[in-house]
């Protein structure tokens, strides 16, 4: 076993890990953190998705020893101080369906509107390519994230005009 010191959604956590133990089955399973699911647990469905310093990846294919030093974020810590303007949407258009996919797709859509706040429809799909639904059939997620980064760009516009 190894001990680990990573920064998870804001906290200093130090754990134990054995060197085959994956990221998500430290989160998952010592760290008690239940929102990144094992689905195919072999890096095809994104289920797994956690954002590790800032970008947005596939935790069941990373070994928790490579984590040492960084940064972890879940949908835990995404939503700490209350649902994002992206959560709200979702949930006010009742997107998802069963739901297994939310996590994965709602971190790899926020690392996308961090890094590009104003997405194209095919950079949107892009993004999350990696991260399976299969409920949706997906055009309601794009289009709420598409509408997540207008309404951010006319809040940004507005806040210029009023300065
Ligand atoms: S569980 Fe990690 S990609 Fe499917
Ligand atoms: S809502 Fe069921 S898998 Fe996406």
């Amino acid at each position: 076993m190894k001990e680990i010191t990573i920064r998870l959604n804001g906290e200093t956590r130090r754990v134990a890990v054995a060197p085959n133990e994956t990221l998500l089955d430290v989160l998952r399973g010592r760290l008690g953190i239940k929102t990144p699911k094992e689905g195919c647990g072999r890096g095809d469905c994104g289920a797994c998705t956690v954002l590790l310093d800032g970008k947005a990846v596939r935790s069941c294919l990373i070994l928790a020893v490579e984590t040492d030093g960084q940064t972890v974020v879940t949908l835990e810590g995404v939503s700490k101080d209350g649902p994002t303007a992206l959560q709200k949407a979702f949930v006010k258009r009742n997107v998802f369906q069963c739901g297994f996919c939310a996590p994965g797709v709602i971190l790899s859509a926020s690392a996308l509107l961090t890094e590009n706040p104003q997405p194209t429809e095919h950079e949107v799909r892009e993004a999350l390519a990696g991260n399976l639904c299969r409920c949706t059939g997906y055009e309601p997620i794009v289009k709420t994230v598409l509408e997540v980064a207008k309404q951010g760009a006319r809040r940004k516009a507005a806040r210029r005009g009023r300065s």
